[in-house]
């Protein structure tokens, strides 16, 4: 039995992440509730492989119990978070995921004490979804100690998987949120925009405020009390960003939400291997300190699904090495800011 099992592992980044796994000799256990999906997986990748619903506890026990982690790539994590970890919880199982999901980050942190006193780390976020921001806001607090605000700004570049797209309609009646003081505060999507230089070639563009996972999570990494985090879209789409935010009450009737789930599962593929090979992103990070001092950070890196797979497969391969501090973690609070640079292609500048 391998110390590895991969969850949702047949969904589009769950198959990146098994395909590079096994490339890479992590000889994962495959595992996902469709039995169909998982079989012929697994004889493409030459893997074992477990058939579980999340809603099976003794089966998700009994798969777990030789593991040593699991890397769960089912999303939306709302909807597959809790089952997972309390299985990890019970077989003293480490928890990885890939969620971007705020309220998720903040729901798995809820239970960091618990899984402190079972010897296990929780680890949500793994993906590009929190991994070089963390990071990235975790340097330039290093960088500025007395800082108390923090911005996050990313630019990816050719598109999202169906997965991810679904996971945007289960959360499209949230609104925005920023950390101000220390606590999640809602605010309406896409409040505040400005310009940021990406660098690269990047200079000068537009941003708007969305509730990114850096939220939740760059609080407990940095301990700077207020968060904003941005997107990088043109003008135009934050007016409809903004537009969007007043037809939200319809867009969350579970029929339209429904409409929508469906209208995602026929449209959207996922980026390509050609898109992946191409694309890039990017990540900005700037400190401000009360009296107005400053730096500012960034990071240049892989396409976002390509990183996804880079940082999920280095973070599993830490926890399977025993480098798993126990309770609720973040990417950089365990691993440190430097994390992102051990991923090829990954490049740092200070610029202020
Ligand atoms: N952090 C990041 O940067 C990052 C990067 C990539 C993706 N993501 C997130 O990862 C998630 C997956 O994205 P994707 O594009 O790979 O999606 P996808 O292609 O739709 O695959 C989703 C996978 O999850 C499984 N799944 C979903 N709900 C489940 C449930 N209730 N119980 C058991 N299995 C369930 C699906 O199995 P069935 O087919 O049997 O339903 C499938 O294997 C999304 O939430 C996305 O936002 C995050």
């Amino acid at each position: 039995m391998s110390d590895l099992v991969v969850y949702g592992s047949y969904g589009y980044t769950g198959t990146l992440i098994a395909e590079a796994a096994t490339e890479r000799g992590l000889d994962p256990v495959l595992a996902g509730r469709e039995r169909r999906s998982l079989e012929s997986q697994a004889a493409r990748l030459g893997c074992e492989f477990e058939v579980v619903a999340l809603d099976e506890p003794k089966v998700l026990d009994m798969v777990l119990s030789d593991a040593t982690a699991v890397l769960n790539c089912a999303g939306p994590f709302a909807r597959t978070w809790k089952p997972m970890v309390e299985a990890c919880l019970r077989t003293e199982t480490h928890y990885l995921d890939i969620t971007g999901e705020r309220t998720v980050f903040e729901a798995i942190h809820d239970q960091g004490d618990r899984a402190a006193d079972a010897g296990v780390m929780l680890l949500p976020g793994v993906g590009f979804d929190v991994v070089p921001t963390d990071c990235l806001a975790a340097h330039v607090a290093q960088r500025l100690p007395d800082a108390d605000r923090l911005e996050l700004a990313f630019r990816a570049e050719n598109g999202v998987s169906r997965g991810t797209a679904k996971t945007m309609v289960e959360h499209v009646d949230g609104g925005g949120a920023v950390r101000r003081d220390g606590r999640i505060e809602r605010v309406p999507i896409a409040h505040e925009s400005r310009t940021v230089d990406f660098g690269w070639g990047l200079d000068g563009q537009h941003v708007a405020a969305i509730p990114w996972g850096d939220v939740a999570t760059a609080y407990y990494t940095t301990g700077v009390p207020n968060v904003t985090t941005y997107m990088a879209m043109p003008e135009r789409a934050v007016q409809l960003q903004r537009a969007a935010g007043l037809v939200t009450p319809l867009l969350s009737l579970p029929p339209v939400r429904t409409g929508l789930q469906w209208l995602i599962e026929q449209t959207t593929e996922g980026p390509d291997a050609d898109e992946r090979e191409r694309g890039e992103s990017y990540v900005w990070g700037e400190a401000t300190t009360a009296d107005g001092e400053r730096v500012v950070s960034r990071l240049r890196g892989p396409h976002t699904y390509a990183l996804t797979v880079e940082t999920a497969l280095a973070t599993a391969r830490r926890a399977l090495d025993g480098d798993a501090p126990v309770g609720f973690q973040t990417p950089a609070g365990a691993y440190g800011p430097d994390l992102i640079l051990g991923v090829e292609g990954v490049e740092r500048e200070d610029v202020v």
